[in-house]
């Protein structure tokens, strides 16, 4: 099958790196992955936003925020909105995370009203989807993946929809060093595509990003990318080291 979708690889830090130590991540990767051909994204923490994305400025690596809430703005404290992040200098914005989802009780609607917000603020959603091991093992995996991917965009148009990046991530797979096989993520990212297609149409489906995470590590980043369908990798544990992030960026789909 032939397509023409970039390559993009996401750092997704979590709750690690001050700004002092973000920024000096940013420094040392910047030449590291200047001549690759994917795209290299970093979802830092709020605090590091806006100094690194100001070393970022000179380079390829775009930088982005791993939440925020729904609402313009107003009185709901300790929340970000996301004319906040995209002043500070974020591009995209993570959303639905299954660590959102399960510790913060996220749910598809709300995740909906975030993907809108972000939309209508100009920040490139990458919405996150993914079955449990027991919904995988009660054989739930395609239901709750078109449930999610439905509702979480629903009312949306392809249209609006045009910036989105898709990201499949077994919840089972992340932090666990028990990643999916290339052959399993491929699977399930055709389903994903296959979802997009019914609902948006199969032009836009082609023309998806969909990024496979859940322990992405420097020795399994190739086989992974050269799946049809994968299309790019969200990376959390192996993306705070310089050294295994810059060798997942620089392992090129061929
Ligand atoms: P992991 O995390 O690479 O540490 O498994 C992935 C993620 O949570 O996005």
């Amino acid at each position: 099958m032939s397509h023409s979708r970039p390559t993009v690889i996401t750092g997704n830090w979590k709750m690690y790196k001050t700004i002092d130590e973000a920024v000096r991540f940013v420094k040392e990767l910047a030449p590291l992955v200047q001549e690759s051909t994917a795209q290299v994204y970093l979802a830092v923490p709020f605090t590091a936003i806006h100094a690194t994305a100001e070393v970022a400025k000179s380079t390829k690596i775009v930088i982005g925020a791993q939440n925020m809430n729904d609402a313009s703005e107003g009185a709901f404290t300790g929340e970000i909105a996301a004319r906040m992040l995209k002043e500070a200098g974020a591009k995209f914005v993570i959303l639905g995370h299954s660590e959102r989802r399960k510790i913060f009780h996220e749910t598809n609607s709300f995740i909906n009203k975030k993907v809108k917000r972000a939309l209508i603020e100009g920040l490139q959603p990458i919405l996150c989807v993914g079955e449990t091991k027991e919904e995988r093992e009660q054989n739930k995996t395609a239901e709750v993946l078109e449930s999610q991917i439905s509702q979480s965009l629903a009312d949306l148009s392809a249209e609006q929809l045009a910036s989105l990046i898709l990201a499949y991530e077994p919840v089972w797979a992340i932090g666990t060093d028990l990643a999916a096989t290339p052959e399993m993520a491929q699977k399930e990212h055709e389903f994903c595509r296959s979802i997009v297609a019914k609902n948006w149409g199969s032009d836009f489906a082609e023309h998806l990003v969909i990024q496979y995470g859940g322990s992405v590590k420097p020795d399994n980043a190739k086989a992974l990318l050269e799946q049809p369908d994968i299309d790019g990798l969200l990376v959390g544990g192996a993306s705070l080291s310089v050294d295994s992030f810059s060798k997942i960026v620089n392992s090129q789909k061929i």
